[in-house]
């Protein structure tokens, strides 16, 4: 076990003004609430903190807890929350749909779904144009995963160790982390191959020679575990649950080479490195000049509305028209508003210049405290998906799990959210709303410096 340090240094910065003002609360307790979540929602269900925290308000970048506390967050709601909480206008172009049709669906024809569509077709590389929506990002990888099968002709699939897809049936035959695996009979035609991710590479060598080792992996993994010939490989352009990992440059396209010369199609998860949060590129696969035949999208799509997607080539799409497929809330016309709203305002506020900008301030400002805090072994990531691997040893790399949750704490009782991950939770996860400014950067780089003094190794 770790323990806190009895003191934790002043505060150099102060957290930014807002003007927002939080409504008094005046609902069930803290205490109630988690009662009757413990007594009546499934114990899966779980809380980052050791103490749990309620969250009843959001504007833009902060939350409020029910006692009017505020707090940065550095999370969004798992990467969700892409351009603000309560965003005034997303808000206001839901609240429009919501009064005037809450609901319907694709056996009638509603404008914003269509829309929608043309608008994601316009932010893609050419050729991928045609996309069914979706309430989840798990959805939407397995609907990906069918519709490859069904486009080769080919069952077996590839996905990468340290992966994250959901946990439908499907997305977590794809998924490979033990910790979201059930023991239960799954999908058998799923293999995982070595993670591309150079600093827990079993590889030696450059993180292009690594790269080159972990593609060439994928071709055994084809010859020694499959037919032969694949339906398709699947990747996040940089890991999101599994720490904010992600191969050089050159992986992608090696990999895409070797599994499209074996008949598979390529599908790149941007649940989470989408819609310009790595702060160069509107997509996660464009920072290493590769083009997939399959994009998944969900969470930051929709800035907290239930909307996710899979866009394709019209192609590869149509061999889902040999059945019927339908999903009820599949373009929903508040969600598809939201979705509508989300594209304008990241374009309209300049959010994926404002992740490069201000993400590459606070992973520079990480990487100034890597140099006084031995506790950190690795920072990475980029824009604003960024990770910190915490580790007692940086020789031997030995998780510094509990001290993770300790900084995670000490974080937040000075004011600011962050989530963790990685296979052995050591790792922090900062994936904020791409609103934050230069301010917050500093405040929560201030808050790091002293939750990192803060915490004794265990
Ligand atoms: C990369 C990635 N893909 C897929 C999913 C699954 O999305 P959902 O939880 O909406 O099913 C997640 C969720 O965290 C994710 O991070």
């Amino acid at each position: 076990m770790t323990t806190m340090a009895p003191q934790t240094a002043a505060p150099r910065v102060e957290m930014p003004p807002t003007e927002h003002r939080p409504r008094p609360y005046n609902g069930p307790s803290r205490d109630e609430v988690l009662a009757m979540r413990r007594q009546y929602m499934n114990p899966a269900i779980f809380t980052i903190y050791r103490d749990p925290l309620m969250i009843v308000e959001g504007h833009m970048q902060y939350l409020w807890d029910e006692t009017g506390r505020r707090y940065l967050d550095l999370f969004a709601g798992i990467a969700t929350v892409s351009c603000g909480h309560a965003h005034p206008t997303i808000v206001k172009r839901m609240q429009e749909q919501l009064s005037t049709l809450p609901h319907g669906t694709t056996i009638y024809l509603h404008p914003n779904v269509a829309q929608l569509a043309k608008t994601l077709a316009a932010k893609m590389p050419p050729g991928l144009d045609v996309t069914y929506f979706t309430n989840s990002g798990s959805e939407a990888n397995d609907l990906a995963i069918q519709m490859a099968r069904l486009a080769t002709g080919n069952t077996d699939v590839i996905a990468l160790r340290n992966a994250y897809h959901g946990g439908s049936p499907t997305a977590m035959g794809l998924t490979s982390h033990h910790t979201w695996k059930y023991p239960m009979g799954g999908d058998g035609r799923v293999h995982h191959a070595v993670n591309p991710d150079p600093y827990r590479s079993p590889f030696t060598g450059t993180p292009e020679e690594i790269a080159t080792k972990s593609a060439e992996d994928v071709r055994d993994l084809i010859r020694y575990s499959t037919p032969g010939r694949v339906a398709a490989f699947i990747c996040e352009p940089i890991q999101g649950v599994g720490g904010v990992t992600a191969g050089a440059r050159n992986y992608l396209s090696e990999v895409y080479g070797i599994v499209r010369a074996h008949g598979g199609l390529c599908i790149a998860d941007e649940v989470q490195t989408g819609f310009g949060r790595t702060g160069e590129h509107y997509w996660g696969f464009q920072n290493s000049g590769v083009t997939p035949d399959f994009v998944t999208m969900a969470k930051g799509i929709g800035n907290g509305a239930p909307l996710a997607a899979v866009t394709t080539r019209m192609e590869i799409a149509k061999a889902l028209t040999q059945r019927i497929h339908f999903n009820t809330y599949a373009g929903n016309p508040v969600s598809t508003a939201a979705g509508l709203a989300v594209l304008d305002v990241i374009d309209a506020e300049g959010l994926q210049e404002n992740a490069r900008v201000v993400g590459g301030r606070l992973k520079a400002g990480l990487e100034r405290l890597a140099r006084s805090h031995t506790l950190v072994g690795d920072v990475r990531g980029m824009g604003l998906m960024l990770g910190v691997e915490l580790v007692r040893d940086r020789a031997t790399k030995e998780p510094a799990k509990g001290e993770t949750l300790d900084v995670l704490e000490a974080a937040r009782e000075a004011g600011v959210l962050i989530g963790k991950g990685g296979l052995e939770g050591n790792v922090l996860r900062i994936k904020p709303p791409m609103c934050i400014t230069k301010g917050d950067v500093d405040f929560a780089l201030d808050v790091f410096d002293r939750a990192l003094t803060s915490v004794r190794r265990g």
